[in-house]
């Protein structure tokens, strides 16, 4: 450990040597690891040096700091703080309680002119000393960093010789206010006020709060994470909605024992309410770091890409949308919904791998104004991140505004454009040479598919392993899942997770576009499909599955 030699100023500032680590390449979104990975000494502190020494443009700048509150956040922020501090940041911003949710990060880094963010969250992942921990690196724009900048983060881990940190820093987090530590201002701001204001500018509040008043409700279940004091914010004390529609609201270290992603299997208790005979008007679940959303109303599941393709088609109705979708985009392997939008009204539709960082530079050039994914991600030109709240906003919005209910806008929504099923199943924890040998066999069979008429005689239109030129700086991203499209009709897409932490997951997206049949059950309108990748790819027989651990 040697003093600093080249900031006078900073007496403190010690410079650790360090082994560099060999396994800190970022993922789908960020670096995932098991706390205990991430708690092994100097580990987190290696990875928080290569972003600093990748992101030169910190120095003397402001750097918005928070997490999910998950298990370890707390002191993983001071960390952050204290090696701020030793590289030349002038001001950080930190949520109170070291809580942000991912779109309020995001939010913050745009609205103050932040020049980037460390967002530590492992999102929906399990918590705990036994569970997860994540943290990912924004941008200045408030996007998470783009591929080449991730690589440029892992190469330099790779070669990491030493870490800067000043170790007396101290911070004092539950504190509102500014202090100052040597030449770093360390500014402590309630997160929810930024994100509650934005969402006024783009909702209209006072019609959400009418629909509510005549009796309307909203079903709001945070899963114990980060949106509990957002939502208890803005659905309840801003908009009147009933303390006891919003429930497990309150964030805990380990959100509960619970797996916060807001999906059929994970909401359970959100699923059986809006089943029940007291439905609410809407339902709603966010996930552990707030950027998910899941929508039901009574009786029905909207999936994720059908809430895309009817919040595209409505959003007219909110008052920051008022003058309508410039153009949509999704990830490649959410349903094709909003392709059916996007040709109605003549505007753009953009394809793009999975993860959200590909849809920022498309929002940042104004060539979207909306865009999602199946994983229950949906968002707009407001922040460069995927906004929970957001669609659960825009969806009240939507109702009040149109007088209708959630399934009335469902059902006329397939009867224009019919119903794309839709379906992800997913095999976890496989090891990761079974996983691609699967992925790889298939690859290989994609040439000799096209053109094959399958069982049930859906025919093969195209089959590649998708390939992303961004229109925007024209970069490329090669091999983000292998698809096998059979015209407008029905889609089977393959590709390994990138944000798993147990072995190799992979999943299994299908898509079936009916216009005759609009009440199926997803299950039973995918089980042909189901079956004829099964043939295509033997999934269940490779992995030794009976079944996928778990279908979206
Ligand atoms: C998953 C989702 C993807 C989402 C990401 C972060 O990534 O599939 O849509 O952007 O989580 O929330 P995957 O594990 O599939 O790489
Ligand atoms: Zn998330």
């Amino acid at each position: 450990m040697t003093k600093s030699e080249d900031n006078e100023d900073n007496m403190t500032t010690q410079i650790i040597p360090v082994t560099a680590f060999t396994d800190q390449r970022p993922g789908t979104a960020g670096l995932r690891k098991k706390v205990a990975v991430v708690r092994q000494p100097h580990y987190l502190a290696s990875f928080v040096q290569s972003i600093f020494d990748c992101a030169p443009e910190l120095r003397g700048n402001t750097l918005v700091i928070g997490g999910d509150g998950r298990y370890w956040n707390r002191d993983a922020i001071t960390l952050c703080v204290q090696m701020a501090a030793a590289n030349g940041i002038s001001r950080v911003l930190i949520g109170l309680g070291g809580i942000l949710s991912t779109p309020a990060a995001s939010h913050l880094i745009r609205q103050r002119g932040a020049a980037g963010g460390l967002v530590l969250t492992a999102s929906h992942n399990p918590a705990g000393p036994n569970g997860d921990f994540g943290i990912k690196y924004n941008i200045a724009g408030g996007g998470q960093a783009p591929e080449a900048l991730t690589e440029r983060i892992f190469q330099t881990s790779l070669a990491l010789t030493r870490y800067r940190i000043d170790p007396t820093v101290s911070v004092d987090l539950d504190r509102l206010g500014t202090t100052q530590a040597g030449a770093l201002q360390i500014e402590v701001i309630d997160g929810v006020d930024d994100y509650a204001a934005q969402m006024a500018t783009l909702f209209d509040f006072a019609q959400i709060r009418d629909w509510l008043a005549q009796g309307h409700r909203i079903r709001f279940d945070a899963l114990h994470a980060v949106t509990g004091p957002y939502a208890r914010r803005i659905l309840i004390d801003t908009l009147g909605a009933n303390e006891q529609d919003i429930v497990n609201a309150v964030p805990l270290e380990d959100f509960g024992g619970g797996h916060p992603d807001p999906n059929l299997i994970y909401a359970a208790e959100l699923v059986a309410h809006m089943n029940g005979p007291h439905a609410a008007d809407l339902g709603a679940a966010s996930d552990g770091d707030g950027d998910r959303n899941m929508i039901l109303g009574p009786g029905v599941f909207i999936s994720p890409g059908d809430s895309l393709a009817m919040l595209a088609d409505n959003l007219h109705l909110c008052p920051g949308y008022v003058d309508g979708v410039v153009g949509i985009a999704r990830s490649m392997p959410t349903c094709r919904a909003a392709d059916h939008v996007a040709r109605q009204r003549g505007i753009e539709l953009h394809e793009t791998p999975t993860g959200w960082k590909f849809f920022c530079n498309l929002l940042d050039a104004g060539r979207i104004t909306i865009c999602g994914e199946e994983s229950f991600g949906t968002g707009s030109t407001h922040v460069r991140e995927k906004d929970g709240l957001w669609a659960v906003l825009a969806w009240a919005n939507i109702l009040a505004a149109s007088g209708r209910s959630l399934p009335e806008i469902a059902i006329s929504h397939w009867q224009r454009y019919g119903r794309h099923y839709f379906q992800r199943h997913d095999y976890e924890g496989l090891e990761a040479d079974v996983a691609d040998a699967i992925v790889a066999d298939l690859r290989a069979r994609l040439p000799q598919l096209v053109g094959q008429t399958l069982e049930g005689g859906l025919t093969v239109t195209l089959a590649d392993d998708f390939t992303y030129a961004d229109p925007i700086d024209g970069s490329q991203a090669k091999g983000q899942g292998l698809r096998v499209v059979m015209g407008d009709d029905a889609r089977i897409v393959l590709r390994k997770s990138g944000t798993g932490t147990d072995g190799a997951t992979l999943r299994l997206y299908l898509e079936h576009w009916r216009q005759d049949e609009l009440n199926l059950d997803p299950a039973t309108a995918l089980a042909p499909l189901a079956a004829l990748a099964d043939t295509l790819i033997g999934l269940r027989q490779r992995t030794g599955r009976a079944e996928p651990d778990v279908v979206t």
